[in-house]
């Protein structure tokens, strides 16, 4: 019965919403606050700090809840308890000024919350737009790299998976998503008979494929913002970890998203079907990948593809994914 009650309170602290609390905490300071500021009018202001809070963070009727709950407690706290608190002038201005402070604290919660809404579903729009965007532009993509659809959008998959389990920040999470879909997006520029071509390359025609990381990382450098950002990956994605890779880069020289890239791409190329060869099981395909951690892949890389398999399961990821077409979303 006592371990239940404990609980239910434990409960309750949990579900608080923190604005409350930092409400109920300045109602303290406004306590200490009356004994040791001169101007006690001040100390109003403060309330500002958890309304604003809320208004960010929570809905617009939280938020306007959050400062009628901070008018009420302000004003019965100087009626009950000290009704000179505020100033020491009339009773009747006391009150015209607790009226007006309560009404603009409301309308702040209601102004900043609306706003807030509105960038929100501007954000969204955005977002939208642009996953549209790259879905578009992956689509202009896979018919030249590969005959299996919805390869980029798998590694784009892979690839943030892994970065997710190596815990990487949000931003680089997002360009992670974003480098796994556009990675060969300089094959657009190389012939698509020579990209289908499966044997007897030439050294020459081996040198022209290869071309697409630098005509990729010259197509996204100059569009800017996070598509800028992941030029050095497209461009290195290619690389191997023991810098035997196209342009010798080695380790940590190469950039991390890009030996992101590396892992999610062969390991999904490994499990797609090719004109030439049938897509091997999950299980062959990462002792594949593991054959060759620390010479072609970063062993870090390798053993978060290894967690990320063992956690979500990869068969039933990659028979998931090879029936969606559309980007895919970071959670
Ligand atoms: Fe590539």
């Amino acid at each position: 019965m006592f371990n239940i009650q404990r609980e239910s309170i434990v409960r309750a602290i949990r579900h608080t919403r923190p604005g409350i609390v930092s409400l109920l905490m300045l109602m303290v300071l406004l306590g200490l606050l009356n004994w040791l500021v001169v101007n006690k009018s001040i100390v109003l202001y403060l309330f500002y700090l958890p309304v604003v809070f809320a208004a960010l963070k929570w809905s617009r009727r939280d938020a306007v809840g959050v400062a009628g709950l901070a008018a009420l407690l302000v004003i019965s706290y100087a009626f009950f308890v000290s009704n000179e608190m505020l100033t020491a002038r009339g009773k009747s201005m006391i009150w015209a000024e607790l009226t007006g402070w309560g009404g603009i604290l409301i309308l702040t919660a209601y102004i900043v919350a609306t706003l807030k809404t509105r960038i929100q579903k501007a954000l969204a729009d955005l977002q939208q737009a642009y996953d549209g965007v790259l879905a578009i532009l992956s689509k202009f993509i896979q018919p030249v790299d590969t005959d299996t659809e919805a390869h980029c959008v798998r590694v784009s998959t892979w690839a943030s998976r892994i970065a997710q389990e190596l815990k990487l920040g949000g931003s680089q999470i997002e360009a992670t998503r974003i480098a796994g879909l556009l990675h060969d997006v300089g094959k657009t520029e190389v012939s698509v008979k020579l990209l289908r071509k499966a044997a007897n390359l030439s050294q020459e025609e081996k040198e022209r494929i290869l071309t697409h990381t630098t005509r990729g990382a010259a197509l996204v450098k100059p569009v800017g913002g996070i598509l800028a950002s992941i030029a050095d990956t497209v461009e290195a994605h290619h690389e191997k970890y023991d810098g035997t890779g196209y342009r010798g880069l080695r380790g940590e020289e190469i950039p991390l998203l890009a030996r992101i890239v590396a892992v999610a791409d062969a390991f999904d190329a490994m499990l797609s079907d090719r004109p030439y060869r049938k897509g091997v099981g999950v299980p062959e395909a990462l002792a594949s990948v593991t054959g060759v951690s620390g010479a072609d892949f970063d062993p870090a890389v390798v053993s978060a593809l290894q967690r990320v398999v063992s956690h979500d399961g990869g068969e039933d990821i990659f028979a998931q994914l090879s029936r969606t077409q559309s980007v895919p979303q970071v959670g």
